[in-house]
């Protein structure tokens, strides 16, 4: 099953598939925000405006590039450019968590405390996975770089995966899904992200050798 995923179109596909919905919604706000035209739900968000600009600028980068940079076959291929996309994709996962701790404490929250204080987790989670990656490929350790690679991931776009549950609901109810207990789905979905990334690293990472002298 994994062989079949490795595959570049099926992977690509996968992922960008999966991520699509956050990755539109977030262009759509790198052009309605200059042009004032947000839609009157995400006026509360704008009013931190660069974060906002940063956190839809960033999160479409990291999305679009993450399935980019995990195909092993474009790796192999183009070797120098997984270097320089690298560094794209760690400073738009660096500027992703930021921005969005950036917009938690200054915007006024309309979702129940778990899940501000989780979205706060993954925020600095996320940055944490992305330094551990640049170390563990400093320190050549490739293992380790592509186990904290996919992590960072999860935890990136984790929350955007959501759609997928929100938008049945939402067109079965005619309402946004909003209340503790959605926001209780949300948590656990995103949480659920992070421990099938987990899985497939574990699955998928060979036992090191143990050196004995
Ligand atoms: C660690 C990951 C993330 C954190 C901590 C985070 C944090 C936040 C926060 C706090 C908000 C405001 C929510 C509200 O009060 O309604 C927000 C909104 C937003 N986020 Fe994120 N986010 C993350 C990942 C992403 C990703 C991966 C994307 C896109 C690919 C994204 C795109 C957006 C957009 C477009 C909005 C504005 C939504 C609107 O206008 O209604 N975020 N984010």
């Amino acid at each position: 099953m994994f062989r079949f995923f490795s595959r570049p179109s099926v992977l690509l596909g996968t992922l960008l598939f999966c991520t699509i919905l956050p990755i539109t919604i977030s262009i759509a706000r790198l052009v309605q925000l200059p042009t004032g035209t947000l839609p009157p739900d995400s006026l509360r968000i704008a009013a931190a405006p660069l974060s906002l600009f940063l956190h839809a600028l960033s999160g479409a980068s990291f999305g679009i590039l993450g399935p980019v940079q995990f195909s092993r076959s474009l790796r192999r291929k183009f070797g120098i450019w997984h270097k320089r996309l690298g560094w794209v994709y760690c400073v738009a996962g660096l500027g992703l968590g930021l921005s969005g701790l950036s917009i938690l404490v200054n915007i006024q929250s309309i979702s129940s405390a778990p899940l501000d204080t989780f979205r706060g987790i993954a925020g600095a989670a996320l940055c944490y996975a992305l330094i551990s990656a640049i170390a563990a490929a400093r320190a050549r350790d490739i293992q380790e770089h592509r186990a904290w690679m996919i992590r960072a991931y999860a935890i990136g776009m984790g929350s955007g995966t959501i759609a997928f549950v929100y938008l049945p609901i939402f067109l079965i109810t005619q309402a946004p899904p909003s209340g503790g207990l959605y926001d209780l789905v949300f948590i656990v979905w995103w949480s659920l992200n992070v421990v099938f990334a987990e899985w497939v690293v574990r699955r998928t990472t060979p036992a090191r050798r143990m050196i004995t002298q």
